[in-house]
């Protein structure tokens, strides 16, 4: 299929939204291939997807690449996984750079390999005054880890509880002072949020997909912005109240 080419602008744009990469291992599976190859599919996959969010204003892209949960799989997978990542950084950190993207990480750096941990803050590090789009990756990242790390760091710091609110607990999480994702994709066809963004993604539209994340392209992001627009987000209130009886 060819991709198309125009995309007529869109009256809203999420300023974050969070993808849940979700169906390499099906995605392999249906082509007679080893899980493995999905998930490097699935990588490549990162870098159009990306593309489409730069051209379609999106400011914030948080991609879930590894789970707290994932560590349960298959060792080989496991370590499969961790040496994509570790090549993703050394072949494509450059070229993200020279685009303007800032990378950042949200997930526990303790438990993954030391090697790798450096390769992560170095991207982090030369990437950090980039300004075109932030690229957030879940990697070793769990909602609740995360909400159990800002409450052990806000313990530490002494923090009176009546001065705990909740713009100050969000500051404490992993996606520190991102804004709340706008929009969560799932590709693959789940309908469960899996331990992602849990706390900022109290009021996220959730748009799910059952392509699996290899197949997933621009043509289908600016779909799930289409059905975002169509969306009334009304964050609890009644958008067109009555008139005040007199
Ligand atoms: C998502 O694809 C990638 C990771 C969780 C790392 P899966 O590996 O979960 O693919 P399926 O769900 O088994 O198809
Ligand atoms: C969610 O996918 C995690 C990532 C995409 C990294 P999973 O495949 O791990 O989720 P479950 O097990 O189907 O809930
Ligand atoms: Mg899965």
């Amino acid at each position: 299929m060819s991709a198309r080419k125009d995309y007529p602008p869109l009256p809203s744009v999420p300023h974050h939204v969070g993808i849940i990469m979700d169906g390499n291992g099906r995605w392999a599976k249906a082509r007679g291939l080893p899980r493995h190859a999905g998930h490097k599919a699935g990588v490549d996959n990162i870098r159009p997807v990306l593309e489409g969010c730069v051209e379609f204003g999106i400011q914030v892209l948080t991609i879930y690449a590894f789970s707290t949960e994932n560590w349960q799989r298959p060792p080989d997978e496991v370590s499969g996984l961790m040496r994509l990542l570790g090549m993703a950084i050394r072949q494509q950190l450059q070229e993200l750079h020279r685009n303007g993207v800032q990378i950042r990480h949200s997930g526990r750096l303790s438990g993954i390999n030391p090697e790798l941990q450096k390769q992560i803050l170095h991207a982090l590090e030369v990437t950090k005054h980039n300004d075109r789009i932030v690229l957030n990756v879940a990697f070793n990242y769990g909602g609740r880890s995360e909400i159990l790390d800002a409450v052990r760091q806000i313990i530490r710091d002494g923090i009176p509880p009546d001065e705990l609110t909740e713009e100050l607990f969000s500051r404490y999480l992993y996606t520190g002072d991102l804004p709340d994702p706008d929009l969560i994709i799932r590709t693959g066809g789940e309908y469960r949020l899996s331990n992602f963004l849990i706390w900022q993604a109290a009021y996220a539209e959730y748009y799910t997909t059952p392509t699996y994340w290899p197949d997933f392209g621009k043509d289908e992001l600016y779909e799930a912005l289409l059905e975002y627009n169509r969306r009334e987000r009304r964050f609890g209130r009644v958008l067109d109240p009555e008139p005040t009886p007199v």
